[in-house]
């Protein structure tokens, strides 16, 4: 009889790909508690090399310097804290400034293809939830369930508004759902890696429903998969 070689054991992978304030951080989160996985956020990796980058006086648009950076970004995620060296970044990687940036910097393929092995190795027994906007598409493309995460513009500018506002941020409505659709635009519209739904995507709006009810839905549609 042969005996099972590692590379033959394939752990499942649920990607929830969506638009920014969509509700796909919570929902990964906790359908990755739920299920015992592990979670990438894979969001924080773009965040994390666009804020070096500004620590370190890079240029958002010079490729070659950031791809640099990124292809030993040194970071680690311990208990929900992100650190990039030895600070605890967790708040700072948040800040819409730095997600504005993440989302310039993410246009550049050489920086895509340089944290490319940096997600895939959040992938091991017993599985993972990733969410961000390429896992479906590029990143997992054959994951166990894909699910596109969508919600109008208005709905997520009124997360996000209520988010900064529990924490003390000031933040206007007006200003969010500018901010919202410019970054909608500019990720569904570059060469690389686009923000759309993968081939055989669940689509999942979340406008109308809370975050508990669409983590039933992905856990529903996860039971009824084929798994590896
Ligand atoms: O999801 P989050 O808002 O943290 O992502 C920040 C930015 O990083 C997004 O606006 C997007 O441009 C980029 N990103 C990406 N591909 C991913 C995850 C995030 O391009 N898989």
């Amino acid at each position: 009889m042969d005996t099972p070689h590692m590379a033959d054991f394939v752990c499942p992978v649920i990607t929830i790909d969506g638009p920014t304030a969509s509700g796909k951080g919570t929902v990964a989160h906790r359908v990755a508690k739920h299920l015992g996985f592990h979670y990438l956020d894979s969001g924080a990796l773009y965040r994390l090399t666009a804020l070096l980058a500004k620590q370190k006086g890079v240029s958002l648009d010079d490729e070659s310097a950031i791809a640099a950076l990124a292809r030993v970004l040194p970071c680690r995620f311990v208990h929900g804290h992100v650190f990039l060296d030895e600070v605890d970044v967790t708040d700072a990687v948040r800040a819409e400034a730095v997600g504005v940036a993440a989302s310039q910097i993410a246009v550049l393929p050489a920086v895509r293809q340089a944290l490319v092995d940096l997600q895939v190795a959040f992938r091991y027994a017993p599985g993972l939830v990733a969410d961000g906007r390429d896992m479906g598409t590029v990143i997992f493309p054959d994951a166990t369930l894909k699910v596109f995460l969508t919600a109008s513009a208005q709905a997520r500018a009124s997360r996000r508004y209520k988010q900064l506002i529990e924490k003390g941020i000031a933040a206007n409505m007006e200003d969010l759902v500018k901010d919202l659709t410019e970054r909608d635009a500019r990720d569904s519209s570059r060469a690389t890696a686009p923000l759309k739904p993968a081939p055989g995507a669940f689509i999942l709006d979340t406008s109308a429903i809370n975050a508990e009810q669409a983590v039933a839905q992905v856990l529903a549609w996860y039971a009824e998969a084929p798994k590896p």
